[in-house]
């Protein structure tokens, strides 16, 4: 009993004590030293910026499943490493070349350059709330990855991106006079690995939210927490022609890309083709009835991120959505969703005006405030 009981009160001391010690390596600030070093190469603020706890609508606080936990200096580092062309082999790629924030960390590009001329096979994906994916989520559009840490590893060294030996990575940085004061105030000690330089990336990815579009604010005013009536209700700070395309976003729409309450559906065939170039999932596992299934990507600041789809093939929404309307494509792998009864292609038939209304409501989930987020921007001078 006794035994149990000082294995219990050891238990807690050890519980108590590495909260503090999580503690101390948050609340450090720069000396004046490190602060006339780091000032050499960045406009970093004296106190680093609130990643952990961001000012989110209360419809978002609930989530942020998995992952490491977030710290505002592990994700500051973070931060630093996202815009640092050091990262790539012949330093001219960083991750934020192709995730650009006035552009919601999509690419203008339908396919992005990488290092050494090289193209990336598709259209850069944009990151925004993953720390809200449930655990079925993967990622990258064939959802080769299944957690952030992966797909940092696998972004780096892949040669079409950034073509740097991921285990070499932490050498070369340590050559750089900011990173050692940068990793002891995130990890407690200046040490530089790969693995800290995964956690922070993913650190400061998880932080990347985005919970102020006009679509949140009338979420937030006009439902209450009565949530449920978010599918059906008129929204009062929603214009008549955007509660119009929220009715045939939700009818149409939402039950695979989710609404910004829930996930829809994974992965998908949204019939853009009869053959694909790409197959997607399938080319992955090389099962025909995974071929031409892509990530159903989440549509926060969409109207910021074209050009569309896996291959960046539509400029516009309204090209988006013309495709619903009379493009799905027959596929034996097409979605249920997006067939008829006989199993052909829906047609939805939509009159000038409802197209219109349906690319309105997607612009209320632009959220301008992100994109002018210091804390988000380019951090180097
Ligand atoms: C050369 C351009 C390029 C660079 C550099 C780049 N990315 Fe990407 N990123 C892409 C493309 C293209 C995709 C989609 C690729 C795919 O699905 O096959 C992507 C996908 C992602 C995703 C997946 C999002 C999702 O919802 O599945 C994340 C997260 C991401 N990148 C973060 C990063 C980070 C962090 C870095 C730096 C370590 C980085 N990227 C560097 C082009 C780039
Ligand atoms: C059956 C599931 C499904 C339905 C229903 C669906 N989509 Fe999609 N949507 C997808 C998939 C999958 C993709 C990515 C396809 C690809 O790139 O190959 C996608 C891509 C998109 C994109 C491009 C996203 C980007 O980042 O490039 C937009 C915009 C979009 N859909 C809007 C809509 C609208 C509007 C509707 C309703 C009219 C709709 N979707 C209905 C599955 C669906």
């Amino acid at each position: 009993m006794n035994s149990r009981l000082n294995l219990m009160a050891s238990l807690f001391l050890l519980i108590t004590l590495s909260a503090c010690l999580k503690d101390n390596v948050q609340l450090k600030s720069y000396t004046q030293d490190e602060l006339s070093v780091l000032r050499q190469y960045l406009d970093l603020p004296e106190e680093v910026y609130n990643y952990a706890q961001p000012q989110l609508p209360e419809h978002m606080q609930n989530g942020g499943f998995g992952g490491t936990t977030i710290t505002n200096h592990g994700a500051t580092l973070g931060r630093v490493l996202f815009y640092d062309m050091h990262l790539s082999a012949d330093n001219t790629r960083a991750c934020a070349s192709c995730h650009v924030q006035a552009h919601a960390m999509a690419d203008v590009s339908a396919r992005s350059e990488g290092v050494n001329g090289n193209q990336t096979d598709r259209n850069a994906l944009a990151i925004g709330n993953v720390r809200f994916y449930y655990f079925d989520r993967g990622f990258f559009w064939d959802e080769r990855a299944s957690s952030v840490e992966e797909q940092i590893r696998m972004t780096i060294s892949n040669h079409k991106e950034m073509g740097v030996d991921f285990e070499l990575l932490a050498q070369k940085l340590e050559a750089l006079p900011y990173y050692p004061i940068l990793f002891e105030k995130a990890f407690g000690s200046s040490q530089i690995t790969s693995e800290r330089i995964a956690d922070a990336l993913a650190q400061y990815v998880r932080s990347i939210v985005s919970g102020h579009s006009k679509l949140d604010y009338a979420i937030e005013q006009d439902l209450a927490s009565k949530w449920w009536e978010l599918e059906s209700a008129d929204l009062p700070s929603l214009t008549s022609q955007e509660n119009r395309g929220k009715q045939l976003f939700m009818q149409h729409c939402s039950s695979c890309h989710g609404n910004l309450l829930f996930l829809g559906k994974p992965i998908a065939n949204n019939g853009l083709d009869i053959e694909y170039t790409d197959q997607g999932v399938g080319a992955l596992t090389g099962n025909p009835s995974q071929f031409g299934l892509f990530k159903v990507p989440f549509l926060r600041n969409i109207a910021l991120t074209a050009p569309y789809m896996h291959d960046g093939r539509f400029q516009t929404l309204e090209e988006v959505v013309e495709h619903y309307n009379s493009g799905i494509q027959p596929h034996p792998n097409l979605d249920p969703i997006l067939k008829r009864a006989d199993g052909t292609p829906k047609q939805f038939n939509l009159s000038e005006e409802d197209k219109q209304a349906l690319v309105a409501f997607l612009y209320t989930l632009t959220d301008d405030s992100f994109l002018k987020d210091p804390a988000f921007a380019n951090p180097f001078k």
